[in-house]
C-alpha cells in the first residue's frame, strides 16, 4: 500500500514520517517548493524532539519522499491523508476549508485505480459529505471512499503520540476502507492501541469534542486555581484530588496561563460555531473560550500587583515565549498578550526561550531577546517563568540574586514555594 501526505505542516509530516518507519512507502506532498527542497536536504521546517532523526532514518532507506508534484503523488499512491492547514477564518470563528476543498478536486482529477481519501486535518462535521460530494462529481462512487481519522498528536510528544495512542478513530462506514485501515495501524494495536471505528461525521465531531473537553477542563482548573489563590489553597492538592478519582482522571488539571497553541483555540472556536449552523448552543464551551480569553489579562494584574502598579521602567524578563515547552510554536502563546501589554505600559522586557528569538516581538519598544537565561535574569526586577521547559527547572536563583534581587512569578508552577523562598526571594506562582 502506498501512502500520500498531502501537506507536510505538523500533522503531515509527522504521521507521515512515523507510517513509513512502520515499514510504508510515503510520499509527502506540498505545494511550497521551498519546504520540500529543505526536507529532501533532511532540514526540518519545525521544532518537533526526535522528527529529525526519522526523517534522515526512512529517506535513506526510501521508504519516505518529498514531492511537489500533486498530481503525480495523489496516482502513484492508494491511501491519500489530506493533511492541510484548516484555521479560523479572518472574518468570524469558523474553521476556513478553502485548502480542504482544493485539495479534494485536485484528488477529483486524479483517481485512476480505488483510493482511500482520508481528512486527517480536523475538520467539522459533514466536511467528509462535501468532500464525498466533490470527487463524485467526476468519479464514481466504486473508485473512491471518504474516510475520517483525525490526529490526537500533541506538539512536542507527537512522536510518542503516535506510536503509543490511546486510541485510533476511523470514520467510515465502508467495510473495505476499515479492513485496510485497521491493517495499516495494526502495528500500534498490537502494542495496546484502542481501534475504534465509527461513522464518519462521528470521527469528525470526536476530534472537536476531545479537544474542547481538554480545553474545558484546564479552564476549569485554572478558575479553581483563582478561588484557591483568594482562599490559601495549593491548587495542586486540588488537582490531585480530584484527578484520583478515575472518573475524572489527573492529566490536564495542570492550572498556568491561558491555554494556547494552533488547536485548542482554533477548534473551540470552530465546535460553537458548527453547533450554532446546527442551532444547537454549546453553551459549556463559549463560557470557556470566553475564560480563557480573559485569563491573560487576569496574570497580567497580578503581575501589576506584584509590582505595586509600578510597571514603568520596571525590568521584567521572560522565561520561555512559546505557548508550551518543547515546541518552537507561537500560534497563541498568551505571551503574545502579555509582552506588548507590559511592552505598552513602559516595561523593560528581556526574554529567552531555548528555541530562539521570536518575530513577533521584534517591532516591540524595549523587548530584548536574550540567548541565555542567566543574561535574561541578571539585572531583572521581576522573573516571569511563562513556559514549562526542563532548562528552567534547576535555575539557581540565589546564586543569580546576589547582585540584586528579584522577584519570581512562576505561572508554571515549576517550583516549591518554601524552597524559593528560603532563599530570601519574593516568589509567586499560580493557585498557591
Ligand atoms: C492538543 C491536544 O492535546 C492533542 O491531542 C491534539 O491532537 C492537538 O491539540 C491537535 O488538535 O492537533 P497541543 O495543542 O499540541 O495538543 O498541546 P497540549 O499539550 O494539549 O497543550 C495545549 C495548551 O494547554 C497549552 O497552552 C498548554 O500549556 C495548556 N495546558 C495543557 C495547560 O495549561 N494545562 C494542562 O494541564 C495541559
Amino acid at each position: 500500500m502506498k501512502i500520500c501526505m498531502i501537506g507536510t505542516g505538523y500533522v503531515g509530516l509527522v504521521s507521515g514520517v512515523c507510517f513509513s518507519d512502520l515499514g510504508n512507502d510515503v510520499i509527502c506532498v506540498d505545494k511550497n517548493k521551498d519546504k520540500i527542497n529543505l526536507l529532501k536536504e533532511g532540514k526540518i521546517p519545525i521544532y518537533e524532539p526526535g522528527l529529525s532523526e526519522l526523517v534522515t532514518k526512512n529517506f535513506k532507506n526510501k521508504r519516505l519522499s518529498f514531492s511537489t508534484d500533486l498530481k503525480k503523488s495523489i496516482k502513484d499512491s492508494d491511501i491519500i491523508f489530506i493533511c492541510v492547514g484548516t484555521p479560523t477564518k479572518k472574518v468570524g470563528s469558523s474553521a476556513d476549508l478553502s485548502q480542504i476543498y482544493n485539495v479534494a478536486k485536485k484528488i477529483s482529477s486524479s483517481i485512476n485505480r480505488f483510493k482511500i481519501i482520508i481528512t486527517k486535518s480536523t475538520v467539522p462535521v459533514t466536511t467528509g459529505d462535501e468532500i464525498e460530494k466533490i470527487i463524485s462529481k467526476k468519479n464514481s462512487k466504486k473508485k473512491f471512499s471518504v474516510v475520517s481519522n483525525p490526529e490526537f498528536l500533541r506538539e512536542g510528544e507527537a512522536i510518542r503520540d503516535f506510536i503509543y495512542p490511546d486510541r485510533i478513530v476511523v470514520g467510515t462506514n465502508d467495510k473495505k476502507s476499515n479492513r485496510i485501515l485497521k491493517n495499516l495501524y495494526n502495528p500500534l494495536i498490537s502494542k495496546g492501541a484502542q481501534y475504534l471505528n465509527t461513522s464518519r461525521r462521528a470521527a469528525e465531531l470526536i476530534k472537536y469534542a476531545s479537544n474542547a473537553f481538554l480545553a474545558t477542563k484546564i479552564t476549569f482548573v485554572n478558575e479553581i486555581a483563582n478561588l484557591c489563590e483568594k482562599t490559601g489553597i495549593n491548587v495542586e492538592d486540588i488537582s490531585i484530588g480530584m484527578g484520583l478519582d478515575k472518573r475524572i482522571g489527573g492529566r490536564f488539571l495542570r492550572a498556568g496561563p491561558a491555554y494556547g497553541g494552533s488547536c485548542f483555540p482554533k477548534d473551540t472556536k470552530a465546535i460553537t460555531t458548527t453547533a450554532d449552523k446546527f442551532k444547537t448552543n454549546l453553551s459549556v464551551i463559549k463560557s470557556v473560550i470566553k475564560s480563557n480569553e480573559k485569563r491573560s489579562n487576569l496574570l497580567l494584574d497580578r503581575v501589576s500587583k506584584i509590582l505595586n502598579k509600578k510597571i514603568k521602567d520596571k525590568r521584567i524578563t521572560f522565561l520561555g515565549v512559546t505557548f508550551k515547552a518543547n515546541t518552537d510554536d507561537m500560534r497563541d502563546s498568551s505571551s503574545l498578550k502579555m509582552i506588548p501589554a507590559l511592552s505598552k505600559k513602559g516595561a523593560i522586557i528581556k526574554y529567552y526561550d531555548p528555541t530562539g528569538l521570536k518575530k513577533e516581538f521584534s517591532k516591540l519598544k524595549n523587548v530584548f531577546h536574550v540567548d541565555s537565561i542567566k543574561k535574561s535574569i541578571e539585572g531583572s526586577d521581576l522573573v516571569i517563568i511563562h513556559t514549562e521547559w526542563n532548562d528552567f527547572k534547576s535555575i539557581n536563583f540565589k546564586n543569580l540574586a546576589k547582585k540584586k534581587k528579584f522577584i519570581i512569578y512562576d505561572m508554571r508552577n515549576i517550583y516549591s514555594s518554601s524552597k524559593i523562598k528560603s532563599q530570601g526571594l519574593k516568589y509567586y506562582s499560580v493557585g498557591r
